[in-house]
């Protein structure tokens, strides 16, 4: 799909916080305005783990991608709520193990949808696409993802820090099952969901601040709810845990999202 970082650029409001922002200032990065670094601030100040929360979220993507692309051998990749194009980048990890690795990335944020094109490089024997699209609507993003990949073989759906903003349980679990049963046996799941457990607690504040105050409103689940979304499928190891946790050391400082890997059986 052409991303049209004109059309974009009008959907753009500099004057409210959004999330895709914040999680890039968050990160470290420069894709922001004074509004969201404002709010990113104050969120900071309440709950301030949360930077952690984004580095290490960022960190169980790489493994995860690695570990998919390298030891499993998926070649597949369908990146929702991608967020701004950062270091490492789904393709780029991707495609350092199989450079012939396919790509699609999904987000519904004008203004990663302006900066899409970092997202668009491809190595020469894989593909990257693009497409600006709503999670709310995942029949949408199959037949867009659909020129893309080969939805025939195994797809790797990744949905890190996106369910969470899928307030609606039930619509959230809806979602996740209509993605699953449009690809095959061997597929996997990677998900990645803030919760009040694992010393998250101190967050709850802090999502009411932002849900006050910016956009789109976010929800935390319990383990049990987020055990929920991996109804029919194989958890790899080692199992739900913190995204800080998942493949390294027991040492690791616990940050409050869960991380999870599962495959179609
Ligand atoms: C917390 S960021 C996570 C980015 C990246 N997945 C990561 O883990 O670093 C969430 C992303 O989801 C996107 N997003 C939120 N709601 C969405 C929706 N309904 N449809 C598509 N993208 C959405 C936001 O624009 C943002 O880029």
């Amino acid at each position: 799909m052409d991303p049209r970082p004109q059309a974009a650029t009008a959907r753009i409001r500099s004057d409210v916080a959004h999330n895709a922002r914040v999680w890039n200032y968050w990160l470290g990065g420069k894709d922001n305005y004074p509004v969201d670094r404002a709010v990113g601030d104050r969120v900071t100040g309440m709950y301030p783990s949360i930077g952690e929360v984004a580095r290490a979220d960022r960190a169980f993507l790489g493994r995860a991608v690695r570990h998919l692309a390298g030891d499993v051998g998926v070649d597949q990749f369908l990146d929702i709520g991608t967020g701004l194009p950062t270091v490492n980048n789904t393709h780029e990890i991707a495609q350092h193990t199989a450079p012939h690795a396919r790509i699609v990335y999904v987000d519904n944020d004008p203004i990663v949808l302006a900066h899409a094109r970092a997202l668009l490089t491809s190595s020469l024997e894989g593909a990257t696409e693009y497409v600006d699209a709503d999670a709310h609507r995942p029949e949408q993003i199959l037949r867009a993802a659909e020129p893309t990949l080969d939805l025939g073989r195994p797809v790797a759906v990744m949905m890190l820090g996106i369910l969470n903003f899928v307030l609606d349980g039930d619509e959230a679990r809806s979602i996740v099952r209509t993605l699953m049963a449009a690809v095959p046996s061997g597929s996997h799941l990677v998900l990645t969901h803030p919760t009040l457990e694992l010393g998250g607690e101190g967050n709850e504040a802090a999502m009411r601040f932002w849900n006050e105050n910016a956009t789109p409103p976010i929800t935390a689940r319990s383990r049990e709810e987020f055990a929920s979304f991996l109804e029919g499928l194989e958890i790899l190891e080692p199992g739900i845990v913190s995204c800080s946790r998942w493949r390294t050391s027991p040492r690791e400082p616990e940050v409050a999202q869960f991380g999870v890997v599962a495959r179609k059986p």
